[in-house]
């Protein structure tokens, strides 16, 4: 597989994005909310570096199911998030695509009580967004390929290797 981004530029790059979210948050306390099961290590490598009094909670958005599935119907599942009312919300997510999970998600943990969401995405492609929706925090921005890896998987493999690397349509699925 082609490796797009290695594994020592993402966490130079998550590092940077850890000091400006310490910035605008200025010591306020943050609840982190990570959306599984791409976030995973997006969130165990940004929070450690991330200087503010902070409690972490994940959540589920499934529909997108491979690289041609169009995303229908958003299934959001919260039973595992800490309560939330009243709360800054910081919510991360490995990547935009369409825009449609983070804009439904947002939409639900305001309905949920949060006080504000920002949020920040690992990665942002580039000529696929669907919805209008601007990330507080944008890692990297990637041209219009299927990743995989940092946590990203295709059929729930590849999530594992620590660089990210473009999923080639003869690669085997
Ligand atoms: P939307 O379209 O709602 O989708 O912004 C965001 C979700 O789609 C998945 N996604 C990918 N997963 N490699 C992946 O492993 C990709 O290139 C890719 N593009 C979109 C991902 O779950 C993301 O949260």
């Amino acid at each position: 597989m082609e490796i797009l981004i290695p594994a020592e530029r993402i966490q130079s790059r998550v590092a940077e994005m850890a000091t400006d979210i310490a910035r605008v948050y200025n010591g306020k306390p943050v609840t982190v909310v990570g959306i599984l099961t791409g976030c995973l290590m997006f969130t165990a490598d940004l929070i450690r570096r991330i200087d503010l009094p902070l409690r972490v909670g994940f959540l589920t958005a499934s529909s997108y199911r491979g690289p041609t599935t169009v995303a229908s119907k958003l299934i959001i599942r919260d039973d595992l998030l800490p309560d939330i009312s009243g709360r800054h919300i910081l919510l991360l997510d490995d990547i935009l695509d369409t825009g449609k999970t983070l804009t439904r998600v947002v939409a639900h943990l305001i309905d949920r009580g949060a006080e504000a969401v920002k949020v920040a995405v690992l990665l942002r492609k580039i000529g696929r967004q669907e919805v209008p929706f601007e990330p507080d925090f944008v890692g990297f921005t990637i041209p219009d390929q299927f990743v995989v890896g940092y946590g990203l998987d295709f059929n729930d493999e590849y999530r594992h290797l620590p660089d990210i690397a473009v999923l080639q349509a003869s690669e085997p699925r």
